[in-house]
């Protein structure tokens, strides 16, 4: 199903839809599908309903790369039973892929009884509601996520327990896998707000990057898309498999592990320097 607004809809070989950009000729959720994806990468992984059900008071959830919606609903969808107030910021430069999905919402199917939400998100940026014992309080954020890390604006942005970080792959899309991106973002952080941050990546250059930003970084579950993903957080605690001292000997010896500092895309081995400092974190120290 083509469309003029530059997205088309494809149809996976599971029966799923996803939706595909055409400027970045790259599907949304290319092998699983949206839902599958989202619930193993974010809502299994990070135990979101067990987490709500302990949690007091609001959950910030930061949605980095809205799209079409697909991370955010499935989150929403999976926790509505628990009685919690979820403050959900979403970040993109275009809310055109959630135009064009609820365009598709009988193909994408997983937007059913959002809708209505989703339109006013789409009108007004912001919307309210109540869904049974769930309170949600959804904001998007319409700008370049890496510039916009960089005001002070930023700082008064509620400091999230969760970040699902959805941009398209660093060779398309490196703007949003840069080292200053990563750093700019751990700095937000409230460091007495333990916080998660998952991805679908398992590359040794997103992994350097995420350890070089601050973070503490482990192996991420599968996906059924990918056997292995990522997942940073500002606490220790909030990481069940923390990469090793072997895998920082295989990232030494890699062709590609030293973050991008610019938003160009390029593989390279460790700088001295990354490499001095990737041994210094407290992650390898113990
Ligand atoms: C893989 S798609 C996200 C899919 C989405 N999470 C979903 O569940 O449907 C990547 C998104 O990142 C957004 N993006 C890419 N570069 C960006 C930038 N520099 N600033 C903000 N958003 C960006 C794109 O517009 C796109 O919607």
């Amino acid at each position: 199903m083509q469309s003029a607004t530059g997205y088309r809809i494809v149809k996976l070989a599971n029966g799923a839809h996803s939706v595909h950009s055409l400027a970045h000729h790259e599907t949304f959720h290319p092998v699983v599908g949206p839902v599958v994806e989202a619930e193993a990468l974010y809502v299994r992984q990070l135990g979101l309903v067990e987490r709500l059900q302990r949690h007091a008071g609001e959950f910030v959830l930061w949605d980095v790369g809205l799209g079409a919606a697909a991370n955010a609903i499935t989150a929403l969808r999976a926790t509505r039973e628990v009685p919690c107030a979820i403050h959900l910021l979403s970040f993109d430069h275009t809310l055109d892929p959630l135009a064009f999905a609820l365009q598709h919402r009988e193909a994408l199917g997983y937007l059913g009884g959002y809708e209505t939400h989703l339109e006013g998100l789409l009108h007004d940026r912001h919307c309210v509601f109540q869904d049974g014992p769930q309170t949600v309080r959804w904001d998007t954020h319409l700008a370049d996520f890496p510039a916009l890390l960089t005001e002070p604006a930023a700082q008064k942005l509620a400091k999230p327990h969760v970040i699902m970080f959805d941009a398209f792959s660093p060779a398309t899309n490196p703007a949003m896998w840069t080292l200053p991106l990563f750093s700019n973002l751990f700095r937000l952080l409230d460091p007495e707000r333990p916080c998660a941050l998952p991805t679908y990546s398992r590359s040794t250059m997103l992994r350097v990057t995420l350890l070089l930003a601050g973070f503490h970084v482990g192996v991420g579950h599968a996906t059924g898309e990918k056997e292995e993903t990522t997942i940073a957080a500002n606490t220790p605690a909030l990481i069940t498999e923390p990469l090793d001292r072997r895998w920082l000997q295989r990232a030494h010896r890699s062709t590609s592990a030293e973050p991008l500092w610019e938003p160009v895309y390029r593989q390279a081995s460790l700088s001295p320097a990354s490499w001095e400092k990737l041994q210094q974190h407290p992650q390898f120290r113990c």
